[in-house]
């Protein structure tokens, strides 16, 4: 077990340290680093969703006053390695899904470039294409790299043996990644360096992925990244718009070249959540004991590259049953390719299991907090180990408890008011708690305090500020006394901010850092002192099942003549470990709920198999949750530590916050009305007689 950090900065709610500078416009986000006369860069698109370039005609375009280049996979720079469809681009004549980059034109303007692209005639051969994601399509099979599917016991014997077997199918739909700031890149070359203005949740990771693609050395990549206008997972793993700006820089050396990805093509290149079909069979005895657990789930994927929505993650460890059968599938299809979104396969996952049980609760006639309850298991199902704090049904009674549970009437439409149903419903959440190896931090003292180190990221979540306490305690300072340096690949080496791993990840090196420079230099430094510290392994994952958890609770209104959905207030208590800053863990815990506000009622790319793109691509079309779709929202959490998790004793909190929220909507949904709705979104049409 680690050292426990001493805390006294962490756990106060310190402001963000970088906000007067962004609202003084002076913290610069990707597309605003000034750089001298830029070329501005719009791509050129595949219109079909399978086939061939058969010819280009640019001549209009590069006639143009002000155009500069228009490079196509003619005269691309050639990449070193095409083994990754996504990031391959501009290579060879062939067109994977709708919305592919093809090309791209450089001009001394933004609308100059937009202007000459759309005069480019780009003729193709279309191929036939499949684009219609069906749970029961033939080409469904095991990811890539094998199955990892869980067969323990005989759990059709014990699903026909069972006193109440539960049997349904649910789906989630695609989901698109919506930050606030597109994905933007500012790309120059210099001689054999090129650096990379950008948006990312991790510039050493994007420097690690694309470096050999381009066949430079990693060191001749530098990635900048100081501020980042939102992340949920599409900023995590560098996408093809990355790639385009790097490969038209090159024919442009020393000059840089700005794109920004517009907010609808957005909805094909920069990953989105697949959707997902989720069957879910369990056999219990009347009591709610779970005997037999089955979660066979499918999601969409892209021939152009692979990505599996683990939808199975949650349901290998949340509950007990000592039958066990559970599958993932793929399905690859000519769309674009799918990635990671806040919670990948938790937050789908989630959806799936946790309506299954406010089923069996309904089906038991037990209360669906007791039902999970009764369903505890005493050691993970999934890898035999015992668990860190396991800690659900603390945040199920405690949310119990704030909410007002014990006041409800278990029927369904036993609430009324004003020609509204009322409703609520309950839902576990759960998220693995990871620590990477490998981050490094230094440590240096100047006349002003300390300068801290550290190639790490903020998504607008708050790393500037909780890294600051962080190293504020490691060398016992004041918050005031830290110079944090993070988001540059010139800076010391840092993991992705993904998975919730971050900040209890960089911690390990800063913390490690400012112990060592402690021990090395004593309390009153010489003014360049410097020590260095590197986040090892987390040698407890070996021997715990680690995971966070939490619980939501909703309360829906649904107005019975037009079947017209509102939400009244959502409440979520989570178990995470340590909190280093209430202020910005508190943004983090109802951003999480509010995008599972947006599963619940509003979010559904909506594809449209004969094109193979998603036809409601932008934000007029495709509904996120705004204020007014929000009302009531709480964050509570346990007060505790989790020395297992390192010497943060925090376990992340990035995505917990979204995972089951949708669910429990969906439940109260179901207590409001009487109607089950196992398709996200819950649109109101459900609730209207059929
Ligand atoms: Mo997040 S989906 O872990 O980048």
């Amino acid at each position: 077990m680690s050292e426990l950090l001493r805390a006294t900065a962490i756990g106060t709610d310190l402001t963000r340290v970088e906000g007067p500078a962004k609202v003084r416009g002076r913290a610069p986000y990707a597309y605003e680093h000034p750089l001298e006369e830029p070329l501005h860069l719009h791509p050129l698109c595949a219109t079909i969703a399978r086939g061939r370039v058969s010819s280009i005609d640019a001549s209009a375009a590069s006639a143009l006053d002000g155009v500069v280049r228009v490079i196509t996979h003619h005269d691309a720079p050639r990449l070193a390695d095409t083994d990754d469809g996504e990031l391959a681009i501009l290579q060879d004549e062939r067109i994977g899904f709708r919305g592919q980059y093809l090309g791209a034109v450089l001009a001394e303007t933004p609308e100059i470039a937009r202007q000459a692209a759309d005069l480019v005639v780009i003729e193709t051969d279309a191929e036939h294409h499949d684009a219609e994601f069906r749970p029961d399509h033939p080409g469904a099979r095991a990811p890539e790299g094998g199955a990892d599917d869980v067969r323990t016991g005989q759990f059709d014997t014990a699903l026909a043996a069972a006193e109440i077997v539960l049997d349904q199918r649910y789906s989630t739909p695609i989901e698109h990644n919506n930050p606030m700031e597109p994905h933007t890149t500012s790309a120059r070359w210099d001689g054999d360096t090129l650096t990379l203005w950008t948006s990312t949740q991790g510039a050493h990771p994007a420097k690690q992925t694309l470096a050999p693609i381009l066949g430079i050395d990693p060191e001749r990549l530098r990635i900048i990244s100081p501020h980042v206008g939102g992340g949920f997972g599409s900023k995590g793993l560098p996408h093809a718009d990355m790639m385009l700006a790097a490969l038209a820089a090159q024919v442009v050396p020393g000059r840089a070249v700005k794109y920004a990805v517009t907010r609808q093509h957005m909805f094909a290149v920069t990953g989105y959540r697949a959707p997902t079909s989720q069957h879910v069979r369990i056999g219990a005895r009347v009591d709610g004991t779970i005997t037999a657990f089955g979660f066979d789930a499918v999601s969409m994927s892209s021939r152009t590259k692979e990505f599996p929505e683990q939808a199975i993650k949650p349901a290998r460890q949340m509950y007990a049953g000592a039958h066990r059968h559970i599958t993932q599938r793929v399905l690859p299809l000519d769309v674009a390719v799918p990635s990671w979104m806040r919670a990948p396969g938790e937050a789908p996952g989630m959806v799936g299991l946790e309506i299954a049980m406010d089923e069996l609760a309904d089906a038991c006639d037990l209360d669906p907090i007791e039902l999970r309850a009764r369903n505890e298991p005493e050691l993970d199902p999934d890898t035999g180990l015992p668990f860190n704090q396991r800690r659900l049904l603390d945040c199920l009674r405690e949310g119990a408890e704030r909410f007002g549970w014990a006041e409800r009437d278990p029927r369904p439409r036993s609430h009324h008011q004003d020609g509204w149903l009322i409703g609520t419903g309950v839902a576990s959440a759960t998220y693995p708690a990871f620590r990477q190896p490998g981050s490094k931090a230094l440590i240096r003292s100047v006349a002003s305090g300390y300068e801290v180190a550290i190639g790490a990221a903020d998504l607008g979540t708050g790393t500037w500020t909780a890294l600051t306490q962080v190293a504020a305690d490691a060398l016992e300072v004041e918050p005031e006394q830290i110079q944090l340096a993070i988001g540059d690949t010139a800076l010391p080496h840092a993991t992705v901010a993904g998975g919730s791993t971050g900040l209890a990840s960089w911690s390990a090196a800063v913390i490690t850092a400012g112990r060592a420079f402690r021990r090395e230099h004593g309390t009153s430094p010489a003014v360049g002192a410097e020590s260095t510290g590197e986040a090892g392994k987390n040698p407890a994952a070996q021997e715990l099942a680690m995971h966070s958890y939490g619980a939501h609770f909703g309360q829906v209104r649904i107005h019975e003549p037009t079947g017209e959905i509102r939400l009244d207030r959502m409440l979520g208590v989570f178990s995470a470990g340590r909190i280093i800053n209430p202020r910005t863990a508190r943004s983090q815990f109802i951003g999480g709920m509010t995008m599972g506000v947006g599963m619940a009622l509003h979010e559904k790319g909506e594809l449209d198999p004969r094109f193979g793109h998603v036809v409601n691509h932008d934000l007029a079309e495709y509904h996120v949750p705004v204020n007014a779709d929000i009302r009531e929202i709480e964050a509570h959490w346990l007060d505790e530590e989790d020395p297992q998790a390192g010497p943060l004793g925090a376990r992340g909190i990035g995505e917990i916050g979204i995972v089951g929220a949708a669910a429990a909507i969906a439940n109260a949904a179901h207590h409001a009305t009487g109607v089950r709705v196992r398709e996200l979104p819950v649109f109101g049409d459900a609730f209207l007689p059929r």
